[in-house]
């Protein structure tokens, strides 16, 4: 499985070495697949700007690697955003947030001109929603969302002893239809006490790049 990861992020690096220069800024997701992402951009350091990182985790790890990080207030444009996904459909619809990042994200990738999601094939499913919809949500709002979640026919599970970068928890879902991801991800997000969730139909990515 590591093999694949580092094959993919590697296939990132290269589809990426040509298009860098001085002043562009990357976004960075989160996750083992984008943490061999990192590992090898390093090599590339000096031939770009810096990054906006999408998690303290990754914020970290650029950190060690030498990569400046910047606030996402403070960058106007964002070229790239680079980010592993827990599951890709045939039309690049995604579930994120295994980690329990994708708040974060899907900002990050919406201020991004192009996102690249990098996975090994074991990603790649005819139906999302066999990996579990992760939802993050304000604390207080946990019970109500899980029950609004159960009337969308949903099976609201509370991720124990996590908590997000933002100090929210996560309830983590199966048993939704996510036939219409898209119609999905705004009802989701309509419930009161929901930061967001792990449906990226509206920031889908441009590029997928796949390894065996
Ligand atoms: C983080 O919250 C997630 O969205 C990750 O992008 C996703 O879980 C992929 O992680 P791996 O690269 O570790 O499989």
């Amino acid at each position: 499985m590591s093999g694949s990861k580092i094959n993919v992020a590697k296939q990132a690096v290269d589809f990426l070495e040509n298009k860098l220069s001085e002043k562009m800024i990357i976004g960075i997701g989160t996750g083992t697949t984008v943490n061999f992402f990192i590992e090898q951009l390093k090599t590339l350091k000096h031939r770009f700007d810096g990054a906006v990182s999408s998690s303290d985790r990754s914020s970290a790890i650029l950190q060690d690697a030498g990569i400046k990080v910047y606030e996402l207030n403070g960058v106007n444009e964002i070229a790239y955003y680079v980010d592993g996904a827990d599951e890709v459909s045939k039309d690049y619809s995604l579930i994120k947030g295994g980690g329990g990042a994708h708040t974060r994200e899907k900002i990050v990738a919406s201020a991004s001109e192009h996102f690249i999601c990098i996975v090994d094939k074991s990603k790649i499913v005819n139906d999302l929603g066999a990996f579990p919809l992760p939802i993050e949500v304000i604390p207080e709002s946990r019970s109500l969302v899980s029950r609004k979640i159960l009337s969308l026919g949903g099976m609201p599970t509370y991720r124990q002893g996590f908590t997000t970068d933002q100090g929210n928890q996560i309830i983590d879902v199966t048993g939704l239809d996510l036939h219409n991801s898209l119609d999905m991800e705004y009802k989701i997000n309509g419930i009161a006490g929901v930061v967001d969730n792990g449906i990226f139909a509206i920031n889908k990515p441009k590029t997928v790049l796949i390894s065996e």
